[in-house]
C-alpha cells in the first residue's frame, strides 16, 4: 500500500472502500478485507473492503431509490456528468495506470490505453444521450397513433473481469447512465483499486448519489445477490462462460434482462496473397496485448500452406525481440495475472507438445517473478490438441497450416464460441466469401486491432450476447414502451 501511495501525484485516488449512496464506507476490522496482490511480484499492494450479501442490498436500494430522479434528470444533466467525469480519467491517466500496472500487472503504456480507452466511452454515450429518440408508427386507422418510446430498464448490475479493470466496467456503465439507469458495479476482487479510483473520479464529476454504487465482495455471494434481487432489472456480465451460464440460471427466476460478453477462441486467418509482415504485426497485436488474457485474443493462426514456413519464421523473430517484465519497467509483455493462469498455459503447452505440436520459441516460464510465461510460438497444432478447443489466455501462438477456404472455415468455426475473428487477404472476393463464413460477432479484416466505443463489440454462440459501443451498446440499458393513442 506505501509503495502504491508514494508513487501516487493524487493520493485520495486510493481507495479501499465500498461506494454507496454517494459515500465512502471503510472496513472496520481485518475480516471483512480482500488482499490486492501485485502479479509482478505476489506482494500485497493493499486490502479492500469486503462486502456482505446485506450491504450488496443496501446498494441495489439506494439505486432503486436515485432511479426516480435520475431518470427523469434532464438529458442535458447526464451529458454534463459524463463529459466532466471524461475529462477527470484524462486529467488523471498517469496515476490511474500506475495503480491499474500494479495491482493487474499490465505495462504501463497499455494500463494509460485502456484509461483512454474507457473514457472513450464516457464521450462517446456523452454525446449519444441526445440520441435516444423513439417513433411514431402508422396505425391500421385514422383514429389512433402508435407512438414507440424508449425508457431506461431500471436499476443495472454491472459485473467485470480483472484484465481490463476500468474499461469493462466503464463501457457497460456509461451507456446505462446514458439511458437513466442507475447502477451497481462490482469489479473483479483481484483487481479492484483502478475501478474505485475511478468511481471516485465519478464523484467528483457529479454522479449524484446512489447514481453508482461500486461493491467488492465475494464473487459468487455478489453475482447470486445482483443476479436473484427482484430490484435489479439487468444484469450486465463480462468473463468466462461457464459463470455466465450460471449466472443466466440465477438470473430466470427474475427474468431479468442479460447482457452477456464471454469467452472467445478467435481464429487468425492468413491466405497467401496477405502482407506478410503486416499479418505478423496485427498478430502480435492482438496476440500479446495485456499477455495474451484479452477475450479478443487470437487463440488458432491458421496460415496458408504455401507461406506457412515465410510466415513463422518473421513471427519467430519478432516475438524473440519481446520484452518481459514488471509493467513499471517498459516491458512489452507483463506478468500474467496468477498462479492457476500461468499453470493453465503451461497445461496446454505441454498438451500440445506431447500430440506433436513443434515450439518454435519459449515454451518455459521465466525466472524474473511468481508469474511470468515467456511469449512462445507453436506450430503443427491440430483440432485434437486442447489449445486447439480451450480459450489459451497467455503469450502463446498456436499455429496451424491449411490448404483450402472451405477446410479453413470448417475448421475456424469448429468451437462453441463466436467472439472475435481475424483474417488477412488482398482479395476482396476471398474476403467476401469468409467474412460471410465466419460464425463470429466481430471480425478484423487486414487488423488485429478492432475494439472502439465507436462499434458494437460482442458475440454469438457461446461467446455470449448483447453489444457494447455505439448506438447499439445503448439499446441494451433501453426498453420499448408503446403508446396508442385514441386521437378521434
Ligand atoms: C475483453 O477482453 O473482453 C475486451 C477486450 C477489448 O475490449 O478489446
Amino acid at each position: 500500500m506505501d509503495i502504491l501511495y508514494e508513487q501516487l501525484s493524487d493520493k485520495s485516488l486510493l481507495k479501499t472502500g465500498n461506494f454507496i449512496a454517494g459515500e465512502w464506507l471503510p472496513a472496520t476490522d481485518e475480516n471483512t478485507q480482500i488482499p490486492v496482490i501485485n502479479p509482478a511480484d505476489g506482494q500485497v499492494v493493499a486490502r479492500v473492503f469486503k462486502a456482505s450479501k446485506q450491504l450488496c442490498e443496501k446498494a441495489i436500494a439506494s439505486a432503486k431509490i436515485a432511479f426516480t430522479d435520475w431518470r427523469n434528470s434532464s438529458p442535458k444533466k447526464r451529458t454534463n456528468v459524463l463529459q466532466a467525469w471524461n475529462a477527470l480519467l484524462h486529467q488523471h491517466k498517469r496515476d490511474l495506470a500506475l495503480i491499474m500496472t500494479m495491482e493487474q500487472g499490465k505495462p504501463l503504456g497499455e494500463a494509460e490505453g485502456e484509461i483512454k480507452y474507457a473514457a472513450s466511452y464516457l464521450e462517446y454515450y456523452a454525446e449519444e444521450v441526445k440520441r435516444i429518440k423513439g417513433d411514431i408508427l402508422p396505425a391500421p386507422d385514422r383514429s389512433s397513433k402508435i407512438i414507440v418510446a424508449k425508457e431506461p430498464v431500471g436499476v443495472v448490475g454491472i459485473i467485470t473481469p480483472w484484465n481490463f479493470p476500468v474499461a469493462m466496467f466503464v463501457r457497460k456503465l456509461a451507456p446505462a447512465l446514458a439511458a437513466g439507469c442507475t447502477c451497481i458495479v462490482k469489479p473483479d476482487e483481484r483487481t479492484p483499486l483502478s475501478a474505485l479510483a475511478v468511481m471516485e473520479l465519478g464523484r467528483r464529476a457529479g454522479i449524484p448519489p446512489g447514481v453508482v454504487q461500486m461493491i467488492t465482495g465475494d464473487p459468487p455471494e455478489m453475482g447470486a445477490c445482483l443476479a436473484t434481487h427482484p430490484d435489479v432489472a439487468k444484469l450486465s456480465f463480462t468473463g468466462s462462460t461457464r459463470v455466465g451460464k450460471h449466472l443466466m440460471t440465477l438470473a430466470a427466476s427474475t427474468v431479468k434482462r442479460l447482457s452477456l460478453e464471454l469467452g472467445g477462441n478467435a481464429p487468425f486467418i492468413v491466405f497467401p496473397d496477405a502482407d506478410i509482415p503486416a499479418a505478423v504485426e496485427g498478430l502480435i497485436a492482438s496476440k500479446f496485448r495485456n499477455t495474451g488474457q484479452t477475450c479478443v485474443c487470437v487463440n488458432r493462426v491458421f496460415v496458408h500452406e504455401d507461406i506457412h514456413d515465410a510466415f513463422v519464421s518473421i513471427l519467430k523473430e519478432k516475438v524473440k525481440g519481446l520484452r518481459v517484465g514488471s509493467g513499471l519497467e517498459g516491458c512489452d509483455v507483463g506478468p500474467m495475472i496468477d498462479e492457476q493462469a500461468i499453470h493453465k498455459v503451461e497445461r496446454l503447452v505441454q498438451d500440445a507438445c506431447h500430440r506433436g505440436a513443434e515450439v518454435c520459441c519459449g515454451g518455459q516460464r521465466l525466472p524474473l517473478g511468481p508469474h511470468y510465461y515467456e511469449p512462445t510460438v507453436l506450430s503443427g497444432v491440430t483440432r485434437e490438441m486442447d489449445i486447439f478447443r480451450e480459450e489459451i489466455f497467455g503469450p502463446v501462438v498456436s499455429i496451424t497450416s491449411f490448404a483450402e477456404t472451405e477446410e479453413v472455415i470448417r475448421m475456424a468455426n469448429d468451437t462453441p464460441y463466436g467472439l472475435a475473428s481475424y483474417v488477412y487477404s488482398k482479395d476482396a472476393s476471398v474476403i467476401w466469401r469468409i467474412t460471410e463464413a465466419l460464425e463470429y460477432g466481430m471480425v478484423g479484416v487486414n487488423t488485429g486491432s478492432i475494439s472502439t466505443a465507436w462499434a458494437p463489440f460482442g458475440g454469438i454462440k457461446q461467446s455470449g450476447f448483447g453489444r457494447e459501443g455505439s448506438a447499439y451498446g445503448m439499446d441494451e440499458y433501453l426498453q420499448l414502451k408503446y403508446i396508442n393513442w385514441k386521437t378521434e
